[in-house]
């Protein structure tokens, strides 16, 4: 069997609950009966209208983040079970804009991703380098350090739950999408990572993600290649009409 496609939507900070809710409207409509999986991240406050809008639709619903305590004096932060308790069944950890913006380290992401399994979360791990480590060769090792860190002290039962997205740093937001071959590629070195750390059959099944400017043009020849399975979208991922192509890319 091989990895079924998933188009993934990173709507980032926008949309309010109102407005979210009219999206869903809209992508529920477009997006029923798409030929790959779907899954749609919204901003924290849109989840519980998101959530009431997916139920009995093919659209799976995820969050952008959370805070890998159980609970506590962490004021402003939101925990995996919470998430949880919400209808959510799938969470975004290790965002470069996460990493950038707000610090988060690799041991932050370790972290994130044992919380995010141990609360019945499906991490959806992102990875990727600047445009700096590439032009320095670096490209790989980099990726490779990300992926190992992050899945420190992960089962292999668990792992087998994780979805990676490889999303190079000078593709996101800037309209410079990775060619096809080059997002293949690291594709395809990640898969590798896995399969040293966890062997051939689980390194076989994980579904690996491109993401960064994936747009309704590029998808499909994306989506083709060898070692990519799907695409985690962000500024495409706003306009239905958009997502529904790349759904059914
Ligand atoms: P983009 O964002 O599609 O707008 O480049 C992708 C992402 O950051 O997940």
């Amino acid at each position: 069997m091989g990895r079924k496609i998933l188009a993934a939507g990173n709507w980032k900070m926008n949309k309010t609950p109102s407005e979210a809710a009219a999206l869903m409207d809209e992508l529920v409509a477009k997006c029923a009966g798409a030929k790959n999986d779907v899954l749609v991240c919204p901003p924290l406050v849109c989840l519980p209208a998101v959530i009431e809008k997916a139920k009995g639709t093919n659209i799976k619903v995820g969050a952008q983040n959370f805070y890998y305590k159980d609970s506590g004096a962490y004021t402003g932060e939101v925990s995996a079970a919470m998430l949880k308790d919400l209808g959510v069944e799938y969470v975004i950890i290790g965002h470069s804009e996460r990493r950038d913006y707000f610090k988060e380290t690799d041991e932050i992401i370790n972290l994130k991703v044992k919380q995010a399994l141990a609360n019945g979360l499906i991490p959806v791990l992102c990875c990727g380098e600047s445009l700096g480590q590439r032009e320095d060769g670096v490209t790989f090792d980099f990726i490779r350090m990300q992926i190992k860190i992050a899945l420190r002290g992960v089962s292999a039962d668990d792992v087998k739950k994780i979805i990676i997205a490889y999303e190079p740093i000078w593709a996101i937001g800037t309209g410079k999408v990775a060619t096809s071959e080059q997002a293949n590629e690291v594709c395809a070195d990640i898969r590798c990572c896995v399969k040293g750390l966890y062997g051939e059959e689980i390194a076989n099944d994980m579904r690996i993600l491109y993401g960064g400017s994936v747009n309704k043009a590029c998808a499909a020849e994306l989506f083709a290649m060898s070692d990519i399975d799907g695409g985690l979208v962000g500024g495409a991922s706003l306009k239905s009409e958009d997502f529904s192509i790349i759904a059914n890319a």
